[in-house]
């Protein structure tokens, strides 16, 4: 197969992408594909033109790429790509609307609102603790836990510096004390679940893409009424959300509370290929090395 392999592009997440991409297409070139690696620029719909591939692997993070603009594209162009489609982008990479999505279909997400980053300066938006973000961000880029100790002032000050400063319109949603639980899906195939326990307390960007700093435990040690919730809510989210491929379900669990402790807080429809990504690490589990893994996502997109 002639595969291209979208990567990069010009947001915040864009070294994360460069990273799956390079994994992807080492791999798809060591199992003797035909690869055409690309950097996504504003340039790309006339780049993809003349490459031709009979599909794009996108390894795109983050707006654009997981937001629906690069796959209405494909589909005006008549390309088959990987990953889920133009509507599901779009729903899925607003944490909010992904709430509208979910929630009434017994998917349980913590409450919230979305706040202006002006609002935040005339008091907070809920007790604290809270947790701001944006909300079509990925790889916790933009945000913020907010505690009584936060040093941000009570109500946050005009002049404190704060993660969420780049962003206008921001989701506050209450902190959930307790574990951070992930659930990859691959085809129709809730995997497993993954807990993640940053040394640092809070799985931040440097958490998540710094080897050592974050420990995973796959399989989780957890009940197994928690696990088959996560695994049961990760499958109803994909479904749900007409996710295509690959989708991993990130959870908070706060232990304390039992099963009414569980929170999806989103569902990623372009999930990390990174060496220290999670959809790959419960793939191999599972006995999917990481080439096939990528077979298998290409190959979804050709049915
Ligand atoms: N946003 C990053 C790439 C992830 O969900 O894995
Ligand atoms: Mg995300």
């Amino acid at each position: 197969l002639h595969v291209a392999v979208l990567m990069g592009g010009w947001a915040n997440e864009r070294e994360v992408s460069l990273m799956s991409g390079k994994g992807v297409a080492d791999a798809l070139e060591i199992k003797g594909h035909r690869v055409t690696r690309i950097d996504m620029g504003r340039d790309i719909a006339a780049r993809l033109a003349e490459a031709a591939p009979d599909v794009v692997f996108n390894a795109l993070h983050g707006v654009p790429g997981e937001d629906g603009t690069v796959q209405g594209m494909m589909d005006l162009m008549g390309i088959p790509y990987t990953h889920s489609g133009l509507a599901t982008s779009v729903i899925a990479i607003d944490k909010e609307l992904t709430k509208h999505a979910l929630v009434p279909h017994g998917v349980p997400m913590p409450g919230g609102r979305i706040v202006r980053s002006e609002d935040l300066y005339e008091g907070d938006p809920l007790a604290r603790p809270y947790v701001l973000k944006p909300v079509n961000e990925g790889s916790s880029v933009g945000v913020a836990i907010v505690t009584e100790e936060s040093n941000y002032g009570n109500p946050i000050r005009r002049d404190a510096r704060g993660p969420w400063q780049e962003f206008s319109s921001l989701l506050a949603e209450p902190y959930i004390r307790g574990r951070e639980l992930t659930t990859a899906v691959l085809g129709d195939r809730a995997l497993m679940v993954t807990e993640l326990v940053p040394k640092s307390g809070f799985y931040d960007f440097d958490a998540k893409y710094t080897d050592g700093m974050t420990e995973h435990v796959c399989p989780a040690k957890i009940p197994p009424e928690i696990e088959k919730l996560c695994l049961d809510y990760a499958l109803k989210a994909h479904r749900l959300l007409g996710c295509r491929g690959t989708s991993r379900s990130d959870f908070r669990w706060d232990d304390e509370r039992g099963e009414d402790g569980l929170f999806l807080l989103e569902t990623n429809t372009q999930p990390g290929m990174t060496p220290l990504s999670l959809v790959p690490e419960q793939a191999r589990h599972c006995g999917i090395d990481y080439a096939d893994l990528v077979e298998i996502i290409i190959a979804d997109a050709l049915t």
